[in-house]
């Protein structure tokens, strides 16, 4: 298990930075891992909270290298992601979906029916029941142990956006449609053939609410694109304009896996 090369308490939780992304990512996967295997011992089920985008993708990589190894097995593992673009099929490369079968689910013998991922092809009228409905199933299921999270140039964690709110009603944001930062479909792009104006406007997302209601969180953060927005998180008032900043107010719960890059405004 790769080793912090420094770490201390912020005010928004456990800071470990990581000599490399590298090592960011292993030491990530190692903690899922962790959560998977003491599940197992106790005999009952290991109920995650997944994110997609480029930072996961080398945790999602140790963590299928370690069930090909036999270390690590899925079938008492449940998953709940963080959000999906909409609208999108399912089948659609780019969806949430289609990475998350690409990168884990393909890979580890998970139960299909035991991962959930918002779905784009609800009709708009019938959205909102099914963001209820994703919140019950993982209500119904105990509960997340634990939430992965990214987080957004601009800050956002999931896609709950910068916006205006009081802090108390963010705190507040269930699950939900929502309209994404020009920030987000910018760097969304990449994935779309370069064209900002094929990334989808609208989104998924699980709420703020039922986010910090995981019983713990990692969130991972890597390269100089993130250096800001970690050390306004970390370091600046609690509020929604930046709402990885929201994390402060479960602050004991939650663990932040850095980089050397993106830990380089931190005093
Ligand atoms: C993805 C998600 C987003 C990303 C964030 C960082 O499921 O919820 O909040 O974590 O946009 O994306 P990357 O890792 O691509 O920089």
């Amino acid at each position: 298990m790769p080793q912090p090369t420094r770490q201390f308490e912020s005010r928004a939780g456990a800071v470990c930075i990581f000599e490399s992304p590298g090592q960011a990512c292993e030491a990530a996967a190692d903690r899922i891992a962790a959560v998977l295997l003491s599940a197992a011992r106790a005999s009952r089920k290991a109920v995650l909270g997944l994110a997609t985008g480029s930072t996961p993708i080398a945790v999602y990589k140790r963590l299928v290298e370690q069930h090909r190894h036999g270390a690590l097995s899925f079938s008492h593992v449940h998953t709940y992601n963080l959000d999906e673009f909409y609208p999108i099929s399912p089948t659609d490369p780019n969806s949430y979906r289609a990475y998350m079968q690409r990168h884990l689910f393909d890979h580890v013998g998970i139960p299909p029916n035991q991962t959930h991922v918002l779905d784009g092809t609800v009709p708009e009228r019938a959205v909102a029941e099914h963001c209820q409905q994703f919140e019950r199933w993982m209500e119904a299921d105990g509960g997340l142990d634990l939430q992965l999270l990214g987080i957004g140039r601009n800050g956002h964690i999931g896609f709950n956006e910068p916006c205006d709110l009081p802090l108390e009603e963010a705190l507040c944001l269930r699950t939900r449609l929502v309209s994404l930062h020009p920030v987000t479909t910018a760097d969304a792009a990449k994935d779309f053939g370069g064209s900002q104006e094929r990334v989808p406007r609208h989104a998924l997302t699980l709420g703020v609410a039922p986010i910090l209601a995981a019983r713990s969180i990692l969130i991972l953060a890597l390269g100089r694109n993130k250096t800001e927005a970690v050390a306004r998180a970390l370091e600046g008032n609690p509020n929604a304009e930046l709402p990885a900043s929201l994390l402060q107010t479960v602050a004991a719960k939650v663990r932040w896996y850095l980089d050397e890059e993106a830990a380089a405004a931190l005093r």
